[in-house]
């Protein structure tokens, strides 16, 4: 028996354990593998590990995707995209800017294809903004879990202006080395989203970014208080 002789479902779930390159390389040997490749119903889960991978035709964004993971442990882009800007030479902006607007770009496609995801983590993504998680927020209305981790500009505002506003079907929230998160973004989490298992274990008690000018007032004021005491 040759396995095109097997129906759809058959080809779909056979195809479910392969990795994404497989079964595009799979797709590439006829046409009814391709479009069990095209079938929305093979892509419930995505796991992105590095940049490149976001920009392959390996993959498809569907209605049935649950879960989505985009994690950039290791990867050198996400060390030097995560350095604060004041501090990065021209050639790390440059490096990083090429990366700027990927995962951007990726997650307001998710936004519009994948009105059903469950989870997202999001760790390492040093240039995701507020907007865009809150564009998710609005999008995705059953989501159930937003872990992020280590994403640089995350601010309070997606907690007030996306969690609180929009997170209705949030269950569980992680956000973990996210320097600019405060406590008090944290708090209105817990004060208006009782509902949600909050954790944020490694974030609120980092020191947020600013610019080593910005610092000298407080010093300024501090010698002051000093001085008078
Ligand atoms: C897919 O095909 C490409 C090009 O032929 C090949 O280099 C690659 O190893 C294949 N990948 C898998 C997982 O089969
Ligand atoms: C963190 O927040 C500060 C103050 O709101 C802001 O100036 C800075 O740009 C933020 N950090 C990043 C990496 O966006």
């Amino acid at each position: 028996m040759q396995l095109t002789q097997l129906n759809r479902e058959c080809l779909l779930h056979l195809c479910s354990f392969l990795d994404k390159d497989s079964r595009r390389n799979l797709s590439r040997t006829c046409h009814q593998l391709l479009e069990v490749f095209l079938d929305h119903r093979l892509w419930n889960l995505l796991h992105f590990s590095s940049p490149s991978q976001l920009k392959r035709d390996n993959f498809v964004l569907g209605p049935s995707l649950r879960c989505l993971t985009i994690c950039w442990y290791s990867s050198r882009v996400l060390q030097v995209c995560n350095i604060e800007d004041w501090l990065k030479t021209s050639f790390q902006k440059d490096i990083c800017g090429k990366h700027e607007r990927l995962v951007s770009t990726f997650l307001a496609h998710v936004c519009i294809m994948c009105p059903n995801l469950l989870h997202l983590t999001l760790s390492g993504c040093g240039h995701i903004t507020d907007q865009d998680l809150i564009s998710v927020l609005q999008s995705c209305r059953k989501l159930r879990s937003l872990h992020l981790e280590n994403c640089v500009r995350i601010t309070d505002c997606i907690l007030e202006e996306g969690v609180v506003a929009h997170g209705n079907s949030l269950e569980e929230l992680k956000v973990d080395f996210c320097r600019n998160i405060t406590q008090v973004g944290l708090q209105t989490v817990r004060e208006n989203r009782p509902g949600i298992q909050l954790s944020a274990e490694r974030s609120a008690d980092m020191i947020p970014d600013s610019k080593p000018e910005e610092k000298v007032p407080l010093r300024r004021m501090l010698q002051k208080v000093l001085q008078f005491s």
